[in-house]
């Protein structure tokens, strides 16, 4: 089994061999900064994770690790624009340093580049994967309208927001591991429990990308801390406050034009009044457990059981 590491060295230098049109820049180069500009990789490495343990070797699978890490790049590009963020990755985001238009075609680019890298040399698993990568992507869309549909309203229940959370990004987890098992010919019932893991890893992993974007370091995370607070996102720690706080002072917060800073300010002090960061941690490490829980009960090796349990244990502390 190989470790995280090698993955990620295997998946960048692969990213780094795409070879690009020269024309037009202005489609491509935006294509490259974003694929070329970091990020932890976690869903091809997921991908690739899945069919090494399964089948012992990940080369035959690599092609469809760059479509799923793609569109991932996709949905981010669009993502920015929805939410208004100038920052990712610790860089400007595409629409800030080109514009919304290219934000949109770059993006529309890289999907049908995810298209086509998914299809490339997958043989007869090609009908298999397509059905699971396009049902996966219809569900991003559906996450991705409940999460701006929830900006507008008043209340959203914590049932709600999961269902958001995992239409938009864990099933994407949870894809990865279904394809990388499908391409290294693992029985149904593998494929299954591998989709499970990554959905059950998905929940802690935007989980904890809510709880960092109100409490992270910019500079290791690379986005703008407090975004989702001034988008008022339905997060897991503004839903629980506005049930739980009784001093109006949330209210106050949202209702109020308050400056950027003050808002982020007021709106935290309410969280930790009613103890919600400690809460969202307990909440986090509940998730991770139950992913854990499904490697340590799978047939799988013992290193692919480390690989996937060691990888869930990292999203309790990640930084990034
Ligand atoms: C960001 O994903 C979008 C979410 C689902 C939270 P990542 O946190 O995996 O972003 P990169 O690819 O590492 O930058
Ligand atoms: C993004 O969720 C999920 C998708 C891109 C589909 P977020 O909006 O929380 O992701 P970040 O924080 O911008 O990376
Ligand atoms: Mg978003
Ligand atoms: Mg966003
Ligand atoms: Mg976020």
């Amino acid at each position: 089994m190989l470790t995280a590491d090698n993955i990620a060295d295997y998946i960048n230098q692969a990213i780094a061999d795409i070879h690009y049109p020269a024309a037009p820049a202005g489609l491509y180069q935006p294509v490259k900064y974003t694929l070329e500009g970091g990020g932890k990789r976690l869903r091809p490495m997921l991908l690739l994770a899945a069919c090494d343990a399964v089948s012992g070797d990940c080369s035959a699978a690599l092609n469809q690790a760059l479509a799923i890490e793609i569109f991932h790049n996709f949905t981010l590009l669009h993502d920015d624009v929805m939410d208004n963020a100038d920052l990712r990755r610790g860089r400007p985001t595409v629409h800030c340093r080109w514009d919304n238009n290219t934000a949109i075609l770059s993006g529309d680019a890289m999907l049908t580049m995810a298209t086509q890298y998914l299809c490339k040399d997958a043989g007869d698993k090609t009908g298999q994967i397509l059905d699971i990568f396009n049902t996966t992507a219809m569900e991003i869309y559906e996450g991705q309208q409940y999460d701006m549909d929830f900006e507008r309203m008043k209340t959203v229940s914590v049932d709600e927001y999961l269902m958001m959370i995992r239409l938009k990004t864990s099933v994407l987890l949870g894809c990865a591991c279904r394809i990388g098992a499908v391409m290294g010919n693992a029985p149904d019932y593998l494929c299954d429990l591998l989709y499970d893991y990554g959905v059950k890893l998905g929940l802690a992993f935007q989980l904890r990308d809510d709880y960092l974007d109100a409490y992270g370091d910019p500079l290791t995370f690379g986005k703008e801390i407090g975004g989702d607070i001034v988008n008022n996102k339905k997060t897991w720690l503004l839903i629980n406050a506005l049930n739980e706080d009784t001093t109006g002072r949330l209210e106050k917060a949202i209702e109020q034009s308050l400056s950027r800073g003050n808002k982020i300010a007021e709106v935290k002090a309410v969280f930790e009044d009613l103890d919600l960061p400690r809460r969202c941690v307990e909440l986090i490490n509940k998730y991770v457990a139950d992913a854990v829980e499904i490697i340590r009960e799978s047939p799988l090796g013992d290193d692919a059981k480390d690989f996937f349990i060691n990888l869930a244990l990292s999203t309790i502390e990640r930084t990034n």
